[in-house]
């Protein structure tokens, strides 16, 4: 697909959940690699997370800023608060705008449906209903691997028919695209949704797996295996999802006219994940020696002792595999940090920040 460059030097930037795990890595890295750029980071920093690892990860931007030519301000604010969103936009007139808030979680909207409604819907409905009223060079937005339920065709290609999800996360995500779609063939919005992969590292969610189990086996616990092991994963490491995002931004779908005269929607949508889906079990034993290495637990630790195999929860897929071979082709770039340096850097942040 033709793409618009677009030049993130001398911009102003909206990045939603910017104190998010995926978020707060954007907004370092643009402070890194934009000159004269105005950042703006809204959040409303739920407590989905602890809120004190939201307010360390606005700290590392503070002290990035300190370096840059560019700026970023934070702005505490929710999305689903229309008349914020459009002030924001009246004031700040965003060139570019990374769509990352978003109540994230598969299990957590079994039980707590209303808040997916309020910031995946409502949230992401006010963005577009912004971009619409004051027009950005690029939208991009996070879509998820939950779209694809539970797809048995691997890898899962963008091609694939994803009409059946298996959590409310899930379908919020995939709607996300369908409004997506909608507002760039109405009012000719360059979109580029994203479904992201599993992705972790220092600082990271502590609802994933990873961090969880971490968390768990230092306070001497008991970690649960979900499908006794038998599922797989395609991790990606946060520089990898960063770099993606950037070369991405970067590169808005081309605005054209159709034969009708009227506009073919400058809309996309991809792939980023790492590409080779780890067992669960092989994922954990990289995990624990990780943890022995760094010094996070002891290494007569016992963990046999602390697993449990107990069987899928609701909402949950056996596989996720990412084909990135169009992002690939259109942004020249796949994912390439494994798991073992992954969960090392991981392993080292975590002994340096509890412990
Ligand atoms: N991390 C992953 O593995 C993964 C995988 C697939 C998709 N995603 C998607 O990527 C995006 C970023 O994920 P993340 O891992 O950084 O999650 P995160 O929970 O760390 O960050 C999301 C941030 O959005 C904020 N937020 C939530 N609702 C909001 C609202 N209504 N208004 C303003 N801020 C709000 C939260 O406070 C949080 O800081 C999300 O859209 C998520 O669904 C993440």
């Amino acid at each position: 697909m033709s793409k618009e460059s677009v030049d993130l030097n001398n911009k102003t930037i909206l990045i939603t959940g910017a104190a998010g795990f995926i978020g707060s890595n954007l907004a370092m890295r643009l402070l890194d690699a934009t000159e004269g750029s105005t950042i703006i980071g809204l959040d409303c920093l739920t407590d989905y997370n602890p809120v004190e690892l939201k307010e360390w990860r606005l700290q590392q931007i503070e002290e990035k800023s300190k370096t840059s030519t560019s700026t970023f301000e934070f702005i505490k604010g929710d999305m689903a608060d229309k008349d914020l969103i459009f002030s924001l936009f009246e004031k700040y007139h965003f060139a570019i705008v990374v769509n990352l808030a978003a109540q994230a979680g598969v299990r957590y909207s079994i039980d707590h449906p209303d808040t997916y409604i309020h910031s995946n819907i409502i949230g992401f409905y006010n963005i577009l209903e912004a971009c619409r009223h004051y027009p950005v060079e690029h939208l991009v937005y996070a879509s998820s691997s939950s779209v694809y339920g539970g797809n048995k065709k691997v890898p899962f290609s963008t091609d694939n028919k994803v009409d059946n999800p298996v959590s409310l996360y899930a379908a919020t995500k995939k709607s996300n695209e369908l409004f997506a779609h909608a507002y760039s063939k109405l009012y000719n919005i360059p979109s580029t949704g994203l479904r992201f992969f599993t992705v972790y590292g220092p600082a990271g969610r502590t609802d994933m797996f990873y961090f969880s189990a971490t968390n768990k086996l230092r306070e001497g616990g008991t970690i649960k295996i979900f499908n006794y092991g038998n599922c797989s994963r395609d991790f990606t490491y946060i520089d990898d999802i960063v770099e993606g995002v950037v070369r991405v931004m970067q590169g808005a779908p081309e605005k054209r006219n159709g034969e009708d005269g009227l506009p073919i929607p400058p809309y996309a949508v991809y792939n980023i994940g790492g590409g080779t889906p780890e067992n669960l079990l092989d994922y954990i034993t990289t995990l624990q020696e990780e943890l022995v290495r760094a010094g996070v637990l002891p290494e007569d630790y016992d963990f046999d002792a602390h697993k449990e195999l107990v069987p899928m929860q609701p909402g949950d897929v056996p596989v996720t595999y990412a084909d990135s071979s169009a992002l690939e082709h259109d942004y020249g770039f796949r994912p390439k940090i494994g798991i073992q340096t992954g969960l090392r850097r991981f392993a080292e942040w975590y002994k340096n920040f509890y412990m």
